[in-house]
């Protein structure tokens, strides 16, 4: 036993992000270009060995767990999934972020096989806006899916809202509206530029503190030191109790210095850093390992030496690091 996992920086490392599927069916527009190719099902980790990876990083010292994707509930067997992880000892909490589609199904058995909390992405209230957003997605669904998931007892329910001038940052007033009446948490994301999606970042671009000053047009914001273990800063609003608004801001208030987290792709590749592609064979070393943990530890530990100090993201020109985000799990 050891100290918990601490990079070379001395950051702790206890969250741990696993991407099971690089698939989706929704194509936002941030996330993914028109047309996508998605890795064949071989080069995918399967179940059991995301459970065992997920079992290891636990025994190591990660307290929270969020499955992401692309879609996490389009993989066959997440909620079998969810179940094992959840009842790891020694985890804090299994999380989820998901684009909705599947919770009028889903959200039901995902709150009974211990997910404690879920993310879900709603860019726009209007269907025009949401569907040149999605390009595939479903508003209604996704509503009643949110609907769904707010009856089947999470302990809470934020909704990500990617803010992009003149596609949704006109909404920000109604999306406020609808998480306070709904008493729901919301997070508003500074777009980061993964993957040529085939728009440019600089031209959409729009800051937190620019997503802050409208609502502060109608509402008193109260800063908050709250934190979910996640990169997002919170603000409550006079006369809420219940909502939280979050704001994510890589590009004008990077996070880094207190980054806590890993991320595990699809295809078994422990990225150390968003904003870089050196990661971590963690498929290779479980399958030259299936019993033993020590080999593996030992990576790992060398890894998080080269846990880079910062990401450094540009809004400008082409992005440098092509991978998509639906490979990297946001
Ligand atoms: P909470 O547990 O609710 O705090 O979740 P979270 O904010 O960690 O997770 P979520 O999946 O909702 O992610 C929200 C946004 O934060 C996504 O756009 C992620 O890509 C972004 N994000 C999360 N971690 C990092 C990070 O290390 N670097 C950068 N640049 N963005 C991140
Ligand atoms: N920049 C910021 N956030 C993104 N997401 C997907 N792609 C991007 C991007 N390029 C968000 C999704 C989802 C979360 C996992 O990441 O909206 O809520
Ligand atoms: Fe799918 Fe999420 Fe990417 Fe949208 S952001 S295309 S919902 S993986």
């Amino acid at each position: 036993k050891h100290a918990g996992l601490v990079d070379g920086l001395g950051r702790q490392i206890d969250y741990l992000r696993i991407s099971v599927t690089d698939r989706c069916d929704f194509r936002c527009v941030y996330c993914m270009s028109e047309k996508m190719t998605f890795l064949p099902r071989q080069q995918i980790l399967s179940l059991e060995e995301v459970e065992r990876l997920a079992a290891f990083f636990v025994s190591q010292g990660v307290k929270k767990i969020r499955l992401t994707g692309g879609e996490p509930l389009v993989r066959k067997g997440i909620v079998k999934l969810c179940a094992k992880i959840s009842e790891l000892p020694g985890l804090r909490e299994l999380v989820m972020t998901t684009n909705g589609s599947q919770l009028t199904n889903l959200a039901k058995p995902l709150a009974e096989a211990g997910v404690k909390r879920l993310n879900i992405s709603l860019d726009s209230l209007n269907a025009e806006k949401f569907n040149a957003i999605t390009r595939t997605g479903s508003l209604s669904q996704v509503l009643a899916g949110i609907d769904a998931a707010s009856q089947a007892g999470f302990e809470h329910i934020k909704l990500n809202v990617v803010v992009m001038k003149g596609r949704n940052a006109d909404e920000v007033p109604d999306l406020i509206d609808f998480i306070l009446d709904r008493g729901l948490d919301i997070s508003f994301i500074e777009e980061i530029p993964l993957g040529n999606v085939g728009h440019s970042r600089g031209e959409t671009f729009c800051s937190s503190e620019e997503v802050r000053s409208i609502i502060s047009q109608k509402h008193f914001l109260i800063d908050s030191t709250e934190n979910s273990g996640g990169p997002a800063r919170y603000v409550r609003v006079k006369g809420y109790s219940q909502s939280r608004i979050g704001f994510i801001s890589p590009h004008s208030n990077s996070f880094c210095a207190t980054c806590n987290r890993l991320r595990l792709t699809a295809e078994g590749r422990l990225l150390l850093c968003l904003g870089e592609e050196n990661s971590l064979d963690m498929r290779s070393l479980i399958r030259r390992y299936p019993t033993t943990d020590a080999p593996i530890q030992k990576a790992l530990l060398n890894a998080l030496q080269v846990k880079p100090a910062q990401h450094n993201f540009s809004i400008e020109g082409p992005a440098k690091v092509i991978r998509f985000m639906n490979m990297t799990g946001g």
